[in-house]
């Protein structure tokens, strides 16, 4: 870690696994910043999808996502003046998000603004290469999974609550789908790091699941 550099832990692991409430519960308790990624991507999904913009075409992306106007408070998001924070869970942006962020153009149009939620006391950074690309001096770097029909469970108990519309027999096949793209690709692929600890919260609650970050923070090196 660069000297004076606030702390990062970053949360990485399949879609749905939990690593949004973690990390939030983890930024809370220690109250540290919070970086939403996956959210930084599902935004310029959102821009892109509206702008009719080929969601191949890296330079049009990239230029998306370098004047995005976004601004992420806790859990909600705004795009411009209007707040998409549900549009950002619907299905079709999730799988457009997946494709942009397989750009190498758009991961690297994302940095800086990522790199800027490092901010005193500390951050908890959620997302694919949160530790090996965004912030590699992070002083805990934890890979979250759960079952395949575990993480499909949440999404499903997610919308329903947000009010939308979901069958679990889509959310399987569509996280299924999600997870062989994220695997697959070149760019950033999901895996887990050599220097990660695993945590599987197939059968952790959420509290659990933060109680064990907490305590792998407190053992860290750089920890206070
Ligand atoms: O985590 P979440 O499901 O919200 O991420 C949406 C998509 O954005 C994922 O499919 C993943 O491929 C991509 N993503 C990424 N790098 C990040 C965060 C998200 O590639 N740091």
């Amino acid at each position: 870690m660069a000297a004076g550099a606030p702390p990062v832990i970053a949360i990485d692991g399949p879609s749905a696994s939990g690593k949004g409430t973690v990390a939030q519960g983890v930024a809370g308790a220690l109250g540290f910043h919070y970086l939403n990624s996956g959210a930084l991507y599902r935004t310029v999904a959102i821009a892109a999808l509206e702008a009719g913009a080929n969601l191949d075409d890296e330079s049009t992306l990239s230029d998306i996502a370098l004047n995005l106007r976004a601004e992420f408070n806790g859990d909600t998001v705004t795009l411009g003046n209007r707040d998409v924070t549900i549009v950002l869970l619907t299905e079709a942006v999730s799988v457009a998000a997946s494709r942009i962020a397989a750009l190498p153009g758009v991961r690297k149009t994302l940095l800086t603004r990522q790199r800027a939620f490092r901010q005193p006391p500390g951050l908890v950074a959620d997302g694919r290469d949160m530790g090996s690309v965004v912030f590699p001096d992070a002083v805990l770097k934890i890979f979250l999974t759960a079952s395949l029909e575990a993480r499909a469970a949440r999404r499903y108990k997610q919308l329903m609550e947000k009010g939308m519309d979901a069958t679990m027999a889509a959310l399987l096949q569509d996280i299924r789908e999600r997870d062989q793209r994220d695997t697959m690709r070149a760019t950033a692929p999901l895996q887990k790091s050599a220097n990660a600890v695993l945590i599987d919260t197939t059968y952790l609650s959420a509290a659990d699941a933060v109680a064990q970050v907490l305590a792998l923070y407190r053992q860290a090196p750089r920890a206070p």
